[in-house]
């Protein structure tokens, strides 16, 4: 496994009595793809920029390669930055933008040679696939042409990390996904470390090999895209990573949840009996069946058609999932629903519980779940224990 390169050791950020980063403790291994993901203002570009060097941490320190960094000026850290806006010279051609950097004097005083010059910038060119583009007026490309040019630019001196702040946010979604598959390839081929800002949680699964979902200045969660998507500690997370049904449980034994007074077969375990617990259920996750077969009824209040799957809002007694299915069942139908147990995760309750995962304007209904309409379901009434 990858080896240490860069540590965030209590780091904490504020700016006159707000603290935007708030005891921050973060390892980034040596090529590794790691991206901030959180909302607006949960911290990221300032985490990136404590990172190059452009922010001293209010407390805290910054490691690069076991050495304590926090003095150290951003020209000097081997890091290199694309911003949100690319700031590109538009008096210079494409060429001249990607070996601006190699022409500067370099820390040991020396000079390249103009065909070392050349020869490191075509390679960057070609390994952003603009070969053929050296002399075009950056002004004339398109937003994704220039965002390689950047990139390129960022690339030119050999970095050993690059941070890239929401690189992509300026393109339209085509674009992005391209973009988003050539940044992976670049980054696997050049084995640079990869800090990358975004808040699109889908480009983050699908970039990543580690992500730290932030908000408010705390890192929530920090794993593989797998572990945040199928295993979200909480739920600002469980929510912030995809759509997601996050419905109070009870915990009965190891393996075994109440839902709305049913039992549900589940795989979490490690919990105190009839412990509350926040469940969540992804909306792909949910199979519907015959009414007879359900462990659940509800009614269909909503369908949106998604090209593959259609979104379809189900009212159970007033809440309010969301189900992706292939099946369309007409709004005002009756479904049943069953849910495997691997569908189902199981949450410690937090700070976030109840704020997150719920598609309905619900609440006084809560105490209805469970009641007669449901009596036809035979596991009702041999539970043995109370709602
Ligand atoms: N120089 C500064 N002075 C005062 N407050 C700042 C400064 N820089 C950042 N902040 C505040 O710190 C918080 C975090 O900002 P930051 O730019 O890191 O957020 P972000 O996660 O990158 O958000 P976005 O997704 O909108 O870019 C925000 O509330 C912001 O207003
Ligand atoms: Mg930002």
């Amino acid at each position: 496994m990858s080896k240490e390169l860069i540590r965030l050791a209590n780091c904490t950020m504020a700016f006159d009595e707000e603290v935007v980063l708030n005891n921050m403790n973060l390892h980034i291994n040596d090529k590794e793809f790691l991206t901030l993901l959180g909302p607006s203002g949960c911290g990221k570009t300032t985490t990136l920029r404590i990172i190059g060097g452009f922010q001293k941490p209010t407390s805290g320190d910054v490691f690069f390669d076991g050495v304590r960094i926090n003095d150290v000026p951003p020209h000097k850290r081997m890091v290199n930055t694309v911003f949100q806006k690319y700031a590109l010279f538009t008096h210079l051609n494409v060429f001249d933008n990607v070996a601006f950097g190699l022409k500067l004097q370099r820390p040991d005083g020396n000079k390249l040679e103009k065909s070392e010059i050349t020869k490191r910038a075509m390679d960057m060119l070609e390994v952003v696939s603009l070969k053929g583009f050296e002399k075009r007026a950056v002004s004339t490309l398109s937003g994704g042409q220039q965002q390689r040019v950047a990139i390129a630019r960022a690339l030119v001196n050999h970095p050993k990390v690059l941070l890239l702040d929401e690189p992509l946010g300026a393109l339209d979604m085509r674009l992005r996904k391209d973009m988003q598959n050539e940044l992976k390839s670049i980054q696997q081929v050049t084995g640079i470390t990869f800090v990358y800002v975004t808040h699109d949680q889908e480009e983050a699964l699908a970039m990543s090999d580690t992500v730290v979902v932030m908000e408010s200045g705390v890192i929530q969660q920090v794993g593989t895209p797998e572990d945040i998507y199928n295993e979200p500690k909480n739920a600002f997370v469980a929510d912030f990573i995809g759509e997601s049904n996050i419905v109070d449980g009870i915990m009965l034994a190891d393996g075994l949840v109440e839902i709305f007074g049913r039992k549900f077969k589940c795989l979490d375990s490690g919990f105190a009996s009839r412990e509350p617990v926040d469940v969540v259920i992804r909306p792909e996750d949910v199979d519907i069946v015959d009414v007879k077969d359900g462990v659940l009824t509800g009614t269909v209040t909503n369908i949106t058609f998604r090209g593959v799957l259609y979104d379809i809002i189900v009212d159970f007694k007033g809440f309010k999932w969301l189900i992706q299915t292939t099946d369309l069942s007409p709004i005002g139908s009756v479904i049943g629903i069953k849910i495997d147990p691997d569908g189902i995760h199981i949450m410690k309750k937090s700070a976030f519980s109840g704020m997150f995962g719920d598609y309905s304007s619900y609440s006084a209904e809560y105490d209805e779940i469970g009641d007669a309409e449901y009596e036809y379901e035979p596991e009702s009434t041999e539970d043995g224990y109370e709602t």
